[in-house]
């Protein structure tokens, strides 16, 4: 790739980004996005954080001198709550943008009874879902799922058989929410499913229309937008092409706001 058109770099541990990505890409074809899928080190959502942001500047390193990217998408919100402040500090690109769990877009909703799924390390890490806690108009639960991207991973290619676990997840909390947050970017591929298990008054959020906006807003755009998926371990090369035949054939269901 020329140097002078500089792509954006999209970065997740596994296949999860992908669903930032589209959006990106249904936001602004006019640009050229690499999108590393980290699963040397996958999964992000229970390593320690000294580990995580090791291995985040290491990696944004190697890409940066191969590809030299106008800016950054952390399309994880795992890596986003750990590391987002440092790779800021350590980086000087136009942008870094993070996902985070989208609880603001319930609280604007007036959703009053919000269950925020979630890795441990984002819920441990955010700062915003700490905050909004302790906000006395809102009663914020947080379920800290340390498999389920492990399980999306694993079954991409047949998310049905996870209905049953996932049923288990959230039936405690069924008869009492208005809405739930989706705090990674893997459980977005549940999101037909979710509709199939949830009442129709439980609405559900994401971040990731809203990343797309933002990374929009900042990005210098070229006619002719291309595409670059690339991993550390090719044998999970098959878990990309799989996520992304899922989103060409769905991705209107699965990334709708
Ligand atoms: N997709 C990621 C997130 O949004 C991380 C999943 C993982 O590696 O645990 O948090």
């Amino acid at each position: 790739m020329k140097k002078t058109r500089q792509p954006i770099l999209v970065i997740d541990s596994g296949i999860g980004g992908l669903t930032v990505l589209y959006n990106l890409v249904l936001q602004n074809p006019n640009c050229d996005y690499i999108y590393f899928a980290d699963y040397v080190n996958s999964p992000y959502g229970d390593k320690s954080a000294t580990f995580l942001r090791k291995k985040l500047i290491e990696n944004i390193k190697t890409l940066n001198k191969k590809y030299s990217p106008q800016g950054v998408v952390l399309a994880c919100n795992t890596a986003t709550a750990v590391a987002v402040g440092v790779l800021r500090r350590v980086f000087p690109y136009d942008f870094i943008i993070g996902t985070e769990p989208a609880v603001m877009s319930a609280v604007n909703d007036n959703k009053k009874n919000i269950l925020v799924l979630a890795t441990p390390n984002t819920l441990k890490y955010n700062k915003l879902i700490a905050e909004q806690c302790h906000n006395d108009n809102i009663n914020l639960e947080v379920l800290a799922l340390p498999n389920l991207a492990t399980y999306i991973e694993d079954n991409i290619d047949n998310l049905k058989l996870l209905k049953p676990i996932v049923q288990s997840y959230l039936s405690p909390f069924l008869p009492h929410i208005d809405s739930i947050v989706l705090g990674c970017t893997h459980y977005i591929y549940l999101k037909p499913m979710l509709r199939e298990i949830l009442s129709t008054d439980i609405k559900v959020y994401d971040g990731n229309v809203g990343v797309a906006k933002q990374t929009h807003r900042k990005t210098k755009s070229y006619k002719n937008g291309r595409i670059y998926v690339i991993t550390n371990d090719a044998r999970k090369g098959a878990n990309l092409i799989s996520a992304w035949n899922l989103l060409a054939k769905e991705g209107s269901i699965i990334c709708a706001e």
